[in-house]
């Protein structure tokens, strides 16, 4: 079943009075959307009209100092929005004559413009069949005809652009795309949406399987591990003691110092014994104090480093063999993680 039919009807029953519906201006359309992607319909509402009071077309927007744009945007939040819509009204006054481009192609060009809001501006202004794909749009979609993809991935995402891009109507793209956008906003909300009195129910894959509430899907997260590096930095001088990290997961070929490597903190009090045993690294006496903490997270992990830096120490000959001594002159050039380099970074100041 196409539920564009009855979401429209059901549209112009129920269909809030927004100023930015009552207008074909691509720059009031723009504006509108790029404001409504930070906040909800009330607060942007008066965002909206004060732009358009005191910017009412896009060169006298290209024409402000940012400043003025940044006073008007605050709390928006999230100011490179508010920044790159600066930048492209001022592409638009430059490169094309302060005409807003006509089409979705066009539009997805400019900075800041992305499918979606080259979706809205291309269908309300001009009339495009270019259906729009926000948030409100995928829950309606993914509810509907029960698609499991996951719509906070790159694939999930081509995979709902296209199923509108089937629905659409080629005789009412705008009112399709306002249509599904208010029904997502108002009836078939992210929590305790309005089953019962829905009038897509009939149809809806979502309700008649009890799935509502579980679609759409999101990306399964993956666990984020915690691990604890302790990093002792040898300084011999003009040289240090490295190794290249052949047997690890992470960081496998680059090249980091002498580590003790913990899936739970250890006591700093107990490091001493495990440098000697472990690592052939006999410490200064006194007590350890260490010089840098860093936290460090990659894709699955989070790594709490915390950096001794020891002095002038050798590794004796029971060491593990793949740590070797490395000039300091040659440690950025051999490889080395990004934590390594941010440790380093702070050392020389
Ligand atoms: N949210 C994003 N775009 C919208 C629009 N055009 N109308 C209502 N809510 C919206």
């Amino acid at each position: 079943m196409n539920p564009a039919p009855a979401l429209i009807r059901w549209y112009r029953s129920h269909k809030r009075d927004l100023p930015w519906r009552d207008t074909s201006d691509p720059y009031a359309i723009w504006l509108s959307e790029v404001i409504l992607q930070q906040t909800r319909v009330d607060q942007g509402l008066a965002y909206y009209l004060r732009f358009l009071e005191r910017f009412p077309d896009v060169k006298s927007l290209a024409n402000a100092p940012e400043q003025d744009v940044l006073r008007l945007w605050q709390g928006l939040g999230y100011y490179s929005r508010a920044r790159n819509l600066l930048a492209t009204a001022r592409i638009i006054r430059d490169e094309c004559d302060g005409v807003f481009p006509h089409t979705y192609d066009q539009l997805l060009v400019l900075r800041g413009i992305g499918p979606y809001t080259a979706a809205a501006i291309a269908s309300f202004a001009f009339g495009e069949c270019k259906a729009v794909v926000d948030g409100n749009v995928v829950r309606v979609l993914a509810r509907f005809f029960g698609i499991p993809d996951a719509s906070d991935t790159p694939a999930g995402m081509k995979a709902f652009r296209r199923v509108a891009d089937e629905l659409i109507p080629e005789s009412n793209p705008a009112e399709f795309n306002q249509a599904i956008m208010e029904f997502g906003a108002l009836q078939c909300t992210p929590r305790n949406p309005s089953c019962e009195t829905c009038p897509l129910r009939a149809g809806c894959s979502a309700c008649n399987s009890g799935r509502v509430s579980e679609l759409p899907a999101r990306k399964k997260r993956v666990a984020v591990r915690d691990l604890w590096f302790y990093y002792f930095v040898p300084d011999n001088g003009p040289s240090t003691w490295m190794r290249r990290r052949v047997h690890s997961g992470i960081w496998k070929g680059l090249h980091d110092f002498p580590c003790i490597e913990s899936d739970k903190p250890i006591p700093h009090s107990a490091l001493r014994k495990m440098a000697e045993e472990r690592l052939a690294l006999a410490l200064p006496p006194g007590t350890m104090k260490p010089s840098a903490k860093l936290d460090h997270v990659l894709s699955h992990r989070k790594i709490h480093a915390v950096f001794f830096e020891t002095g002038n120490v050798v590794m004796g000959k029971n060491r593990p063999e793949e740590y070797r001594q490395v000039a300091w002159k040659e440690v950025d050039d051999i490889g080395i993680p990004r934590l390594i380099d941010r440790y380093l970074e702070g050392r020389a100041m």
